[in-house]
């Protein structure tokens, strides 16, 4: 991995991925609209070639799914694959303020106003991947077995089987509306930094069981177990991360309304500094304020001292002229 980039230039790229979310240093966005997908829902009579490609196990995906909600532009599904580690160990390419999930599910899409993945992939905006992480959990999940029971068919690299359609969302959290956003890459030569990331913030959940056999199937071109097929977490350079929802520290962003996420990079930057800006004149005005009051008071004090003192109170006493004037 390396050494990626020797032959791939954009490996060593500042926009790559995967990365760490560091969800305090998230953007909360309100903008970010929930993920809608169509077309999603497969009849078994259509077959889906399932292939174990000596990096992953893909699944390749018919043009009718696709995303047509939470981007601002349309987006045909392509293929959808996996990352996961070993027995011993946990594989998902993003992580979460450090922590590492047990496997990683990615559906690539690309942009439809392009003639098809390959053309797209090299624009900016080609590609749109929905990433989502798998954890163990209490109960078998009736999706994944859709691929899962298929595994000891296609163990050899390059080796491929038919599958019947099923409800590809179901590999998906249920809760499509709480997810990070960011620009990326793909997190495999060519490492084309033209991936729209979405991370969703639910896991999917899948039964020991089903984990092992996805972590203990499959072998690569070596014929060794395919295991620990991610990527290590790469540089953010700069890069802004956004959340659909408001994490405990995260910064809130507020676009004008009508406005997507795709044109606003100067605007966040001015933005935060106009947040500063702000805190900064509330904490002078009032110290102004609590200064007024305590000068108030020590003149009022002062006063009354004056009023109890014997020598000023003669003062007082003969200033009849104030009488005559009422
Ligand atoms: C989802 O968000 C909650 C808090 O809002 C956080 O505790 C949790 O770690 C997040 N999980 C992922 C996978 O982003
Ligand atoms: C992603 O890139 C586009 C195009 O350069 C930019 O307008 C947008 O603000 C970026 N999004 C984020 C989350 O930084
Ligand atoms: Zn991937």
């Amino acid at each position: 991995q390396e050494h990626w980039n020797v032959e791939y230039p954009n490996c060593g790229g500042n926009m790559q991925s995967p990365i760490n979310i560091d969800m305090g240093r998230t953007i909360f966005s309100p903008d970010l609209r929930p993920i809608q997908l169509s077309g999603y829902s497969l009849p078994a009579k259509e077959k889906l070639r399932l292939k174990n490609n000596g990096h992953t196990v893909q699944l390749e995906l018919p043009e009718s799914l696709a995303i047509t909600g939470g981007y601002a532009q349309q987006y045909r599904a392509v293929q959808l694959h996996l990352h996961w580690g070993s027995l011993s160990g946990p594989g998902s390419e993003h992580t979460v303020n450090g922590r590492r999930f047990a496997a990683e599910i990615h559906v690539v899409h690309y942009n439809t106003k392009y003639d098809g993945v390959e053309e797209a992939m090299i624009y900016p905006d080609g590609l749109a991947v929905l990433g989502a992480f798998l954890e163990v959990g209490p109960r078998e999940n009736p999706y994944y077995r859709e691929i899962l029971d298929h595994l000891y068919k296609i163990q050899g690299k390059g080796e491929e089987v038919f599958v019947p359609g099923f409800d590809i969302a179901g590999l998906l959290p249920a809760n499509l509306k709480l997810y990070f956003h960011y620009n990326g890459s793909l997190t495999t030569p060519p490492c084309y930094q033209t991936v729209k990331w979405t991370v969703f913030n639910q896991t999917v959940l899948l039964s020991r069981d089903q984990m092992s056999m996805l972590v203990t199937h499959l072998r690569n071109d070596d014929n060794n177990l395919l295991q620990n097929n991610y990527r290590p977490v790469q540089n953010l350079h700069g890069r802004w991360v956004l959340a659909s929802f408001q994490t405990t520290h995260s910064v809130v962003k507020q676009l004008p309304p009508g406005k997507d996420e795709g044109s606003t990079t100067a605007g966040e930057s001015s933005s935060f500094h106009a947040g500063d800006v702000l805190a900064v004149l509330f904490g002078v005005l009032f110290a102004v304020t609590a200064l007024a009051f305590l000068l108030y008071i020590y003149k009022h004090r002062s006063q009354n001292t004056r009023l109890d003192s014997p020598t000023k109170s003669k003062v007082i006493y003969t200033a009849a002229s104030t009488e005559n004037t009422v």
